[in-house]
């Protein structure tokens, strides 16, 4: 069975105020059965006081993103490297808003994807289809495009986890049904195990987009969903303990 993985991304959110949040989800994770893992991506700001509170607890931490390059003359970008150094183990790449906001193709996913490998970070992978994609029937062809190109052939030997986020779902409060859910993990499930056998079989999938504490056990019942990627509700201590409460009773 997989390991599922309970992951919180911040965005664009917190300051030093937001630790709090941070120390209620590690005493709150103290009581809840030790089933699945539980990540917070912080901003780099805060990535390595969040990582120190998390400390020795089952919380782990991780980046929201990653340069591909080890070091260099590149003003405001991050090593995989310079996170790894701030104690976290994580990072997310090629998520939706760095590829509409920053231009990020699949080659420059791909090429992030092998810096985290280089850090020893595990890269969660996102892939997703826009709404006029999902509409025009697309939605399967533009995961595939994604997986085959976001993914580097260096992870058959690598730790890594593949998100799905519908665009159309994310912060829009529209969360995909089951079954949409469900037609696209199989998918790249089935994706992953042709390309890369057994390792491919063993790859946490999360889905991501509105997972909310009244959506997530549905949704993390299915059986190639292995957890989520959570932005709003990952900002309330309570909403994402409940998600992960959700998941580990499922179990
Ligand atoms: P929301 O949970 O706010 O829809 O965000 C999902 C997401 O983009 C996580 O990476």
């Amino acid at each position: 069975m997989v390991r599922p993985l309970i992951a919180g991304n911040w965005k664009m959110n917190g300051t030093h105020r937001s630790l709090d949040l941070v120390r209620d989800v590690v005493s709150g994770l103290a009581s809840l059965e030790d089933k699945a893992d539980c990540l917070v991506c912080p901003p780099a700001t805060l990535l390595g006081q969040v990582s120190q509170i998390a400390g020795e607890s089952r919380l782990v931490t991780g980046g929201q993103d990653c340069h591909a390059e080890e070091s260099g003359a590149h003003t405001g970008d991050i090593a995989a490297e310079m996170i790894a150094d701030m104690g976290a183990t994580y990072v997310i790449i090629g998520h939706s808003e760095r590829r509409s906001d920053h231009g990020e193709s699949d080659a420059i996913v791909a090429a992030k994807a092998e810096a985290a490998f280089r850090a020893d970070l595990v890269p969660i992978i996102c892939v997703g289809e826009t709404l006029e994609e999902r509409e025009a029937d697309k939605t399967i062809d533009v995961i595939s495009s994604q997986l085959k190109n976001s993914i580097p052939d260096s992870a058959a030997n690598q730790t890594f986890v593949v998100a799905y986020e519908p665009v159309w779902a994310i912060g829009t409060g529209k969360v995909a049904t089951p079954g949409q859910v469900a037609e696209v993990h199989d998918e790249i499930r089935k994706q992953l195990s042709q390309r890369f056998g057994s390792h491919g079989d063993e790859r946490p999938l999360l889905y991501g987009g509105s997972m909310k504490p009244g959506n997530a056990a549905e949704l993390l019942a299915l059986e190639n969903v292995n957890g989520g990627l959570i932005g709003g509700a990952s900002l309330k201590a309570e909403d994402f303990l409940a998600i992960y409460a959700a998941c580990v009773s499922n179990l």
